[in-house]
């Protein structure tokens, strides 16, 4: 059986993902500090594939203790990269933290990759490299605009580490770029940790009608769109979690090493925020009380990524609905013991 070790694991993509990883037969292998999830997520992926996966709760600046891991653990056959910061709003404050965790942690765990001869990575990346956008869909080979803010910024300086240190790395490496992750997994096992006051739209969507919230601020209403409000690309966790599968088996079938591939992975569909609103009231009875107020500041007004690469070379395809997506994220929301 294939071992992967997935730092950030234990994280809200990082969950799902090793949820998919295991559900195809991978073995999984853990490293997290916990400092932004809680160690009960590890009985959430026992509760759906029976399997607990080791976890070695650890800091990716911790250079001793990360190489430490590498060396109890040996014959890994790929590592998914997801432990880093990811709050825009938190990186405009501070960005020295951004870069010292999100980039000094990428660059010690390239260092024992090289040095342990691991051939396949996957690192997560964003659709927030794309900047500022001016032509849709956005595809891997859109210019790419200045960054909108430090968290950003560690997204595209991490892509150019691995595009450039390819070279003296014989391994095969694919940056995948997220567009909006959103929803649960249907057990309602894990889901996105409940122990930070989400500032994106679907947990405010689901915190307003569930109570935790007196009103969503609806961000923009009469922006030049179909409907006057900003137009994400929303994609179901759980099918972004099988695109870091179908891409560890992509480069498990690679020849060659030395290589970086960069992958939009979004659903190529564009949606407003009040139909979002409007998908999840329809699927789940709820009214969200909603306030129409001025757009946000740094918000792009329309982004939607062209998935085609995806289909391509991964055999990636978006299976989840809207309404999927919005009735797993309710589930999760009104879940009591998570
Ligand atoms: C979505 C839309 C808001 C909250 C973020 C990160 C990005 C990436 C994806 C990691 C926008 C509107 C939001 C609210 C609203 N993450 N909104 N009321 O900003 O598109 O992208 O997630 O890679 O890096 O920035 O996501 O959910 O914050 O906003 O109207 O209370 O919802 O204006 O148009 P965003 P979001």
């Amino acid at each position: 059986m294939k071992r992967i070790i997935v730092t950030g694991g234990m994280g809200y993509i990082g969950s799902h993902t090793v949820v998919d990883l295991i559900e195809n037969n991978f073995e999984v292998i853990i490293i997290d500090d916990l400092s932004r999830s809680e160690e009960g997520v590890l009985q959430g992926i026992k509760k759906i594939t029976g399997v607990l996966p080791k976890l070695y709760k650890v800091n990716l600046c911790d250079k001793e203790g990360l190489s430490k891991v590498f060396e109890t653990e040996q014959n890994i056959d790929g590592v998914i990269h997801f432990a880093a910061f990811k709050y825009v709003d938190e990186s405009v404050k501070l960005p020295l933290l951004y870069y010292k965790n999100n980039i000094s942690g990428l660059l010690n765990l390239l260092e024992i990759v090289k040095q342990h001869d691991i051939k396949n990575f996957v690192f997560s990346s964003s659709c927030s490299v794309y900047g500022n956008i001016d032509t849709l869909p956005v595809s891997e080979n859109t210019k790419l605009n200045p960054s909108q803010s430090p968290y950003a910024s560690t997204k595209v300086v991490g892509e150019m580490i691995l595009e450039e240190a390819k070279v003296e790395i014989p391994s095969k490496f694919i940056s995948l770029r997220y567009f909006n992750p959103v929803g649960a997994h249907m057990s309602g096992h894990i889901g996105e940790s409940p122990a930070v006051i989400p500032n994106n739209l679907v947990p405010r969507i689901t915190g307003t009608a569930h109570g935790k919230f007196e009103k969503l601020m609806v961000f923009g209403y009469n922006l030049p769109t179909r409907d006057g409000s900003c137009i994400r690309d929303y994609i179901h966790v759980v099918d972004l979690a099988e695109a870091h599968t179908a891409a560890l088996k992509f480069l498990s079938n690679q020849e060659n090493t030395n290589t970086h591939e960069i992958i939009n992975i979004g659903s190529g569909n564009g949606v407003t925020v009040l139909e979002l609103i409007n998908a999840f009231e329809k699927t789940t009875g709820k009214t969200v009380n909603k306030e129409l107020t001025e757009p946000r500041e740094g918000d792009v007004i329309a982004v939607y990524s062209d998935n085609s690469k995806a289909n391509r070379l991964l055999q990636w395809q978006p299976k989840k609905t809207i309404e999927d997506m919005m009735l797993s994220a309710w589930n999760w929301e009104i879940k009591e013991d998570k």
